[in-house]
């Protein structure tokens, strides 16, 4: 068996923002344009990067729920690119998605345990009492043994987070793509959440794509990081390696105003100037060339390639 649960390559999706009489784009949001990388089994793969470069996009993509316009994604050996809905179904069983407001992804007319039955019955679970038996298992799981008869107004947010976390377990699922999973919880809360993250994926020998703006769970969770800018990723490590040793000019920013423990002590503070640009008509070359303190007149001409500089820390910039 591989020891990649997930590869995408050269992973691309355009959104178009104008089109001509014919209903054809002509104009596009870049949201990702042309990335890679994988997540090994057992691994969490954090990504960060500023808002609207293209994290959510790339969870979306990944788990189908958008068609790439562009690339593959290879999930457990298998090429899910072009899937149909129906074929789809397999791959749920197998891949989750968690994001961020948990009441929105919760039907507020149904019980939670009744909800994840559905689930469980969609799948092919038909035998009632065992889907009982599995709900209550699960809501065991999540820390919230006996409470499958409630509405989701009843529950806290943090509560109702483990109601959508148990229900994304529901299936089985070996990858779940979190997507700020913790960010519209009170900070008291999203500890309690991010260890119940973390002691499930040991437990059940889960992966994680792990996507959060906040650098300090990102740190805590992560095996590895991406960073993002503008539909590409500028750098990839290992977690220690990235906040220890940040290469590329972005990054070096990113994690310069966030601080975190052991990483880079007494490191300045690097402000970023101006806007981050549009992704509907990046800058040529390198794309953070407009905000990049060592910019030369080549970062406009060549597009910079991922280079290996040391193990698994792989940067894309004309410097290295
Ligand atoms: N359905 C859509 N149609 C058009 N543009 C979109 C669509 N979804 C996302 N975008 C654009 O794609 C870019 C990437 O958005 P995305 O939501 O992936 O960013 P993000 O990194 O998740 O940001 P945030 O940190 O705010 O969640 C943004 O410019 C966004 O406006
Ligand atoms: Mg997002």
């Amino acid at each position: 068996m591989s020891d990649r649960i997930l590869e995408v390559k050269n992973l691309k999706k355009y959104f178009p923002v104008k089109t001509n009489l014919f209903g054809k784009g002509t104009e596009f949001v870049r949201a990702v344009d042309g990335i890679d990388f994988h997540i090994d089994h057992g691994e969490i793969l954090g990504l960060v990067g500023e808002s609207g470069s293209g994290k959510s996009t790339t969870g979306r993509t990944v788990i189908r729920l958008l068609d790439p316009t562009k690339g593959e994604i290879i999930f457990e050996g298998r090429n899910i690119t072009n899937l149909k809905k129906k074929e789809l179904r397999k791959v749920y069983e197998r891949m989750q998605l968690v994001f961020q407001d948990p009441f929105a992804s919760l039907n507020p007319r149904k019980k939670v345990g009744s909800a994840i039955e559905e689930v469980l019955f969609i799948h092919g679970m038909k035998d009632r009492a065992q889907r009982r038996e599995r709900v209550r298992e699960l809501f065991d799981m999540v820390g919230l043994r006996g409470e499958e008869e409630k509405y989701p107004h009843e529950f806290s947010g943090g509560q109702r987070q483990r109601v959508v976390i148990a229900r994304a377990l529901a299936v089985d699922p070996r990858l779940i793509i979190c997507d700020e999973p913790v960010s519209a919880l009170d900070v008291s809360i999203q500890a309690q959440i991010i260890n119940l993250l973390t002691s499930l994926k040991d437990r059940l020998g889960l992966s994680y794509l792990f996507i959060s703006h906040d650098l300090r769970v990102v740190r805590y969770m992560s095996d590895r990081v991406a960073v993002m800018y503008l539909g590409k990723i500028v750098e990839i490590a290992p977690a220690d390696e990235i906040f220890k040793n940040p290469a590329h000019p972005y990054s070096k920013a990113l994690l310069s105003v966030a601080s975190i423990k052991g990483s880079g002590k007494g490191r300045k503070k690097i402000i970023l100037k101006g806007e981050v640009p549009s992704p509907v008509n990046p800058p040529s070359g390198c794309r953070f060339r407009t905000r990049c303190e060592y910019a030369t007149v080549y970062c406009g001409e060549a597009e910079p390639q991922l280079k290996c500089i040391g193990t698994g820390h792989y940067v894309g910039c004309h410097l290295y």
